[in-house]
């Protein structure tokens, strides 16, 4: 049975503070106090009728290239508007923390956003890419662009064409970014198993739970009886499988969680 608190509790913080090896996996909700807005969000400008679903497919790009392609350049610009919070931070100083006494944390990330590297964490693995690095759609060629010149916080009122590919000429660029139905980066994935197989403690933070294969990965821990515990202000698709779920904003609760580290 799950235990649901708003504060970390006296049993949370025993486990945070015997744990060597912590495993996290970290959803658009860790990222939502610096003013990402997560994927269930209204969408704004261009984008209004549009629900992140509908743009985060290759169908969606194939029926209209600019329309996703502006969307994904113009989060760029978001993305580098804003600054890690202190949930990234508390992470970042965990990891720290544990490293120091050989122990280990390890970042497993659904976002495509920088902000837990800039926050000064080492993350293991982004199962759906990285928003930064692009990559042709015929070729698979990586290609480099020059940072995106919009304001991050109003979205553009006209879209750009995706630049074509200068590797082969025939495809244009994408994000290189895991789009619904598409395959994850498998090294990623298999980092991720393993070390939530590892972990004496596993975190499950800011995710909605709904996009497999990624919600899977906590069930490892079950298996294992390896302790559960969700930080999110709202009960998502695997509140059930935890044993606790701290139900307030991770910027506070993974402070408090750090602190009982210590
Ligand atoms: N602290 C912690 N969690 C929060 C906060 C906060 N301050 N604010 C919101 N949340 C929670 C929401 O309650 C929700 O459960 O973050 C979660 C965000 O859910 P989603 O938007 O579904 O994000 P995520 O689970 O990361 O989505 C998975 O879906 O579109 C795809 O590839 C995309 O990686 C993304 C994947």
């Amino acid at each position: 049975m799950v235990k649901e608190a708003e504060q970390i509790t006296d049993d949370v913080a025993e486990l945070v503070a015997s744990a060597h090896r912590v495993a996290v996996l970290t959803g658009a909700g860790i990222s939502a106090e610096s003013g990402v807005p997560t994927f269930r969000e209204a969408q704004t400008g261009l984008w209004e009728r549009f629900s992140a679903e509908d743009l985060a497919t290759v169908e969606a790009f194939e029926n209209d290239p600019a329309l996703v392609w502006t969307w994904y350049r113009w989060r760029q610009s978001l993305i580098q508007a804003v600054e890690p919070n202190p949930g990234h931070s508390a992470l970042a100083d965990w990891q720290a923390q544990l490293r120091a006494r050989q122990g280990e944390l390890s970042i497993v990330t659904q976002n495509v956003d920088d902000l837990h590297e800039r926050a000064g964490a080492e993350v293991l693995g982004h199962l759906h890419g990285s928003i930064f690095t692009h990559r042709c759609v015929e070729c698979a060629e990586p290609a480099e662009l020059p940072a995106p010149q919009y304001n991050g916080f109003e979205p553009p009122s006209d879209s750009e064409q995706p630049p074509a590919c200068l590797a082969c000429a025939h495809g244009v660029l994408r994000p290189n970014v895991v789009w619904f139905g598409e395959m994850l980066p498998a090294e990623a994935f298999e980092d991720a198993s393993a070390a939530i197989r590892s972990a004496d403690l596993v975190l499950v933070v800011g995710t909605s739970g709904i996009v497999q294969p990624a919600a899977s990965l906590p069930l490892l821990a079950m298996e294992r009886r390896t302790p559960l515990v969700e930080v999110n202000p709202e009960p998502t698709e695997l509140t059930e499988v935890m044993d606790y779920s701290l139900r307030g904003p991770s910027g506070t609760l993974l402070a408090q969680m750090v602190q009982a580290s210590r």
